[in-house]
Formats: C-alpha cells, sequence, structure tokens
C-alpha cells in the first residue's frame, strides 16, 4: 500500500510491514527458488514455508525462523492458499495467529497491508466496497464513486487478504464473504457490475477460540475454509527459544541495548506462565490454581521486553528478577480479587520454595505487597 503523505524511509518506520522489514529474505528466497509458483505468487508454497520455518539455502543464506512450530501445520496452511479454499488460523490468543497471517501474506503475495480488522461494528462495506459520496451525489453511482475494500482489491489484483477476528464480525456481515469465496464474485448491484476474482486471490481469516461466537461460524460459511489451529508452545524449550527470538527482534527495533544474557530470566517467566496455565508444576507434582488471564507466550514477550527496557534505563543491563517482577505480576493478576489470592499461594507455594529462585521470590514480594 502507498504510503500517506511524505513518507519517511523504512528505517524510521515504528513497526515494518513483514515484506518490508524481511525483504533480503524474500528477495534472497525468490532468486534461488525454481520450483513451480501459483499464479501470481512471489514464492513457491516450499519457499513460502521455508521462509515462515527458517534454514539455510544451498548457497549459506540463513532465513531467519518467523514461527516455531509444527512443520506440518505451515505447509498445511501454505497449501491451502493455493487451493480455492480459504484459510482459517484459529487458537487462543497469543498463538500467532496474527503473526502467521501477515507473513504468509508477505510471502506469498509480497503484500500484507490488505487487511480487514473484524469487530462487532464491522459494516457490510468493510468487505464490499463502499462510496465517495462527494462523487456519488454529484454524478451517481460510477466507477469513480466506488471505494473499494481491501477484499475487493485482492480479487482484482490476485493477491493475498486478511480478514482478522472473523468471528467478531456479526453473522449477517460474514455471510457477505460466502459468494465471494465460492463464486469468486462480488456483485455490484449499483451498477450492474460484477467484480470477478482473478488467479492468485485468496483469504486468511483468524479468529481466536477463546471468543463468544466462534461456533456461529456459519456452517456455510465454515465449509470455504481449511481450519489449522495453531497450538500454544509444545515444550518450555521451544517457548523459551520463540521468546528469546522475538524479545531479541523487538529490542533491536526499539533501539535496547542487547542484554548479555537474559535466558535465565526468561526461562523463570516461562516456566511461571506455563505452570499457572497448566494448573500443575513443571515437575509435575504440586496442583497450583490457574488465574484469569491467558498467559501466553505474547504476554511472555512483552514482559521480558518491558524488563529489558527496566534493566537497559534503570538498572546495570543485565536483565534481573527485579526487572521482571512486575510484569509477571501484572499479567497474572487481572481480576484484583480472586488472582491476586492466586498469585499468592503459589508465590509462597511454589517459588518460594524453589532452590535458586530466592532473588526471584524476594522480587515478586517486594512488588506485590
Ligand atoms: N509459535 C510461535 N512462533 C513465533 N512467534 C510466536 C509464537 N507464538 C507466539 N509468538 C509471538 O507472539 C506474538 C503475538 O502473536 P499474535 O499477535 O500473532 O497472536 P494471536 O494469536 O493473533 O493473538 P490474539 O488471539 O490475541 O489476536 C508475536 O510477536 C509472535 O511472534
Ligand atoms: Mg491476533
Amino acid at each position: 500500500m502507498p504510503a500517506f503523505g511524505e513518507q519517511t524511509s523504512a528505517a524510521e518506520v515504528l513497526r515494518p510491514h513483514a515484506e518490508d522489514a524481511f525483504a533480503a529474505e524474500l528477495a534472497a528466497l525468490a532468486a534461488r527458488d525454481d520450483r513451480p509458483r501459483p499464479a501470481r505468487w512471489k514464492l513457491s508454497p516450499w519457499a513460502v514455508a521455508t521462509y515462515l520455518l527458517g534454514g539455510t539455502l544451498p548457497d549459506g543464506t540463513v532465513i531467519t525462523p518467523k514461527y516455531v512450530g509444527p512443520r506440518r501445520l505451515v505447509e498445511v496452511a501454505v497449501t491451502t492458499l493455493a487451493t480455492d479454499r480459504a484459510l482459517l488460523l484459529l487458537g487462543v490468543p497469543g498463538t500467532a495467529k496474527t503473526w502467521v497471517s501477515e507473513h504468509l501474506a508477505a510471502a506469498v503475495s509480497g503484500d500484507s497491508t490488505l487487511l480487514v480488522q473484524g469487530t462487532a461494528g464491522t459494516p457490510e462495506e468493510a468487505i464490499r466496497y463502499g462510496w465517495d459520496y462527494a462523487q456519488l451525489l454529484a454524478h451517481g453511482p460510477s466507477r469513480d464513486a466506488l471505494v473499494p475494500s481491501p477484499v475487493m482489491r485482492a480479487m482484482t489484483e490476485g493477491t493475498t487478504v486478511r480478514v482478522e477476528e472473523l468471528t467478531r464480525i456479526p453473522a449477517d456481515v460474514q455471510d457477505t464473504l460466502i459468494t465471494i469465496l465460492s463464486e469468486k464474485t462480488l456483485p455490484i448491484p449499483e451498477l450492474g457490475q460484477e467484480v470477478q476474482a482473478v488467479r492468485g486471490f485468496n483469504l486468511i481469516a483468524t479468529a481466536n477460540d477463546r471468543d463468544r461466537g466462534v461456533n456461529d461460524l456459519s456452517s456455510a460459511l465454515r465449509r470455504r475454509f481449511n481450519t489449522v489451529v495453531l497450538p500454544l508452545p509444545a515444550s518450555p524449550e521451544a517457548e523459551v527459544d520463540i521468546v528469546t527470538r522475538r524479545v531479541d527482534q523487538i529490542g533491536r527495533s526499539l533501539d535496547l541495548p542487547s542484554a548479555p544474557d537474559g535466558t535465565d530470566e526468561i526461562r523463570r517467566v516461562v516456566t511461571v506462565f506455563r505452570e499457572l496455565r497448566d494448573g500443575l508444576t513443571s515437575d509435575g507434582r504440586t496442583k497450583v490454581k490457574s488465574p484469569s488471564g491467558t498467559l501466553s507466550t505474547a504476554e511472555a514477550i512483552s514482559v521480558v521486553t518491558g524488563g529489558l527496557a527496566l534493566s537497559a534505563h534503570f538498572g546495570d543491563g543485565v536483565l534481573r528478577a527485579g526487572d521482571v517482577a512486575a510484569g509477571v505480576l501484572g499479567a497474572v493478576v487481572r481480576d484484583p480479587g480472586t488472582d491476586r489470592v492466586v498469585w499468592q499461594e503459589y508465590l509462597e507455594t511454589v517459588v518460594r520454595e524453589r532452590d535458586g529462585w530466592q532473588d526471584f521470590y524476594r522480587a515478586c514480594r517486594e512488588v506485590s505487597a
């Protein structure tokens, strides 16, 4: 999408789009990729999967992993986009649904910006088209007065469009997608015309399976999608790896000095989150109560990023227990009543007794008081 007004350099942008942030990797993949590409795809399905999962090309170019998780899921997701079915990424909060959809669109179409954000107030125009009222009043309905939606643009350009939080969109508005996904056309009755999707068009939707209403996705619409469920990280090691990578990337984009070694603190945050999420300590011996929040990997990433900023600006530059304690407390205690009780109990029965965790216990006590 072209920038509005005078554009600052890509390096100045607070959060570059995936296709800009990883332009060099995408170009390297495109140059080495000699496998067949579906119509209007920038890369072959194999190269798209490599972009997401990471790897080393024959000439030594390193592709960083964007998504850490089961390879097969990524392969199914990419393959779906090459068929006539749309892709639905489903999962609990913070399982990288939005992240994966952005990177898929960037790798497949070279453009991740065609996006409809689903909310309870998303109108039909956001999925079909709207009108430029000045034009409409002056000249009546015409091609010039029509304002295409991101979906319509993807249909005419043969690219990927993303719909975030599909299940939050009111049912009748969701159903607008049925004709688009099954007939691949978008009628414009006002003009007596239609838009026919060209090859390369597809749609990636994300939905949170904690949201109420996920089952309200009409069966007619659901049949148009292949669903891929993104899981929580399978092991603590995988989760520590994800958090470490993302914190490093985010830290660099915020110009935070890179911490010498934050792995110990990251491991502790991940352990606490997993134990509270699972309702069981990692040795499987002690049951603990779960708080009301989700304590996702995404939240662990922001707790650690916040801790790094604290240690950089107010500490000695080394990530310590005191830098993450307040963040952990904030993530765990969402409901000041019940969650606080859950947290205190966990702190006193698990954290306090754990070997080598005394500094963490003290830091948590200090902020919990
Ligand atoms: N398996 C994973 N691999 C790589 N990054 C991950 C993984 N899980 C979570 N993340 C990171 O978590 C962050 C949040 O992910 P994202 O916003 O895409 O989650 P989401 O599933 O869309 O959540 P929500 O349901 O709240 O919208 C991203 O920065 C992403 O990099
Ligand atoms: Mg999301």
